[in-house]
């Protein structure tokens, strides 16, 4: 099968690439190469630096199937500019997936969210697919916004899926220290310091990289009555954590660095349970592998072993949005998030 990744050079599309060229497919990578990174190549492997805002039908000769994954991938990015969310999130997924409509491609599958959720179920149960959506942020909304404009193109020959991906957390070849696990593991770290910014109670339900880039590849395979339309959460429900339970674990992993909860942030709205059981019994191959323990002690071991090769854990290098804001202080890429020259080696 040949699987087009848009997005493959980032901290999930180059775990995805892997797998997908592990199973045997040919993989057609896409990626804006906003962040660099260790080159890759495979026999099997075809790449493209290029804009989804710019995808050309001739882009996707030869494509079965594809794995959307390239996106402003969080909150503070959404809020550097809605507008740009907007664009490359939603506008720019929609206009692929009718492309990929338009040349028989059947099977697109859009990495979502869990942030869609917002906030806690009333009840204080666990959110499952059928919850209402309650997005805090231009992020989040985008999310929501995609998933209704592909179901509005969902038919016969045209099947989206929609992986409603927990937080992530693990190593891989482009990693990021932008998120909940790998930030705090990243100051215990560098700077013996655990610091809880919010007052530690917020939900985040978190999952490691390979567990959803094995689920967006089952998505990409799986029958299409099994996936059709369909939306799955990606995560596993004993991985549902307070943000001051994730900070205790990570402090075990890092008994040298204190642990302070400072709440300092104020109230953080974003908190949510989810479930994860269609996933687990209804997305055909998906079994998780990674426990949260796992993961900090995987993250605790790269950090120790010199992983982050000199630099910072909250170096640009690792955080999306201090990426994209350097070059654009040093004008390589325009507002729009158009490079003003040619993207980086990678
Ligand atoms: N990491 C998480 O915790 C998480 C959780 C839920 C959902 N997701 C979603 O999964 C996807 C991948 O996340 P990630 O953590 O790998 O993010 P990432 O930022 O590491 O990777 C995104 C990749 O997309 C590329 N990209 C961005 N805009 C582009 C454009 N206009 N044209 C071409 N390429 C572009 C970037 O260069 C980057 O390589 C995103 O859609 C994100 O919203 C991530």
């Amino acid at each position: 099968m040949q699987i087009l990744i848009t997005g493959h050079c980032g901290y999930i599309g180059r775990v995805a690439t892997r797998q997908a060229l592990q199973a045997g497919h040919q993989v057609v990578g896409l990626d804006a190469e906003y962040f660099g990174g260790e080159p890759f190549t495979h026999a099997k492997l075809r790449q493209m630096r290029g804009d989804i805002r710019d995808v050309q039908a001739d882009d996707l000769r030869g494509v079965d199937a594809i794995i959307h994954l390239a996106a402003l991938s969080n909150d503070p990015m959404g809020a550097l500019n809605p507008g740009l969310t907007e664009a490359i999130n939603r506008d720019a997924s929609l206009r692929l997936a009718r492309l990929a409509k338009s040349v028989g491609i059947g099977r697109f599958v859009f990495a979502s969210s869990c942030s869609i959720y917002g906030v806690d179920a009333a009840d204080g149960g666990l959110l499952d697919e059928s919850a209402r959506f309650q997005p805090v942020s231009a992020y989040a909304r985008s999310k929501v916004e995609t998933e209704a404009g592909l179901g509005a193109l969902a038919d016969d020959a045209f099947s989206p899926v929609y992986m409603r991906n927990a937080t992530a957390f693990g190593v891989g070849p482009s990693p990021r220290f932008d998120l909940v696990v790998n930030n705090l593991a990243g100051g215990a770290w560098c700077d013996g310091r655990i610091l809880v910014m919010s007052d530690g109670t917020p939900w985040r339900p978190l999952v490691h990289i390979e567990d959803i880039a094995q689920a967006a590849l089952c998505a990409a395979v799986a029958p299409r009555q099994a996936v059709h339309n369909q939306a799955f959460n990606i995560g596993r429900d004993d991985a549902n954590y307070q943000v001051h339970a994730i900070a205790a674990l990570v402090a075990q992993a890092f008994p040298e660095a204190s642990l302070s909860i400072t709440g300092a942030a104020g109230p953080d709205p974003r908190s949510y349970r989810v479930s994860f059981t269609k996933a687990l019994t209804g997305l055909p191959g998906f079994a998780p592998r990674w426990t949260l323990a796992a993961g900090i002690a995987e993250v605790a071991s790269f950090l120790r072993s010199g992983g982050l090769k000199g630099l910072r854990f909250d170096d640009p290098h690792f955080i999306r949005l201090k990426a994209l804001n350097a070059a654009m202080v040093m004008g390589e890429l325009d507002p729009d998030l158009r490079w003003t020259r040619a993207p980086l080696a990678t």
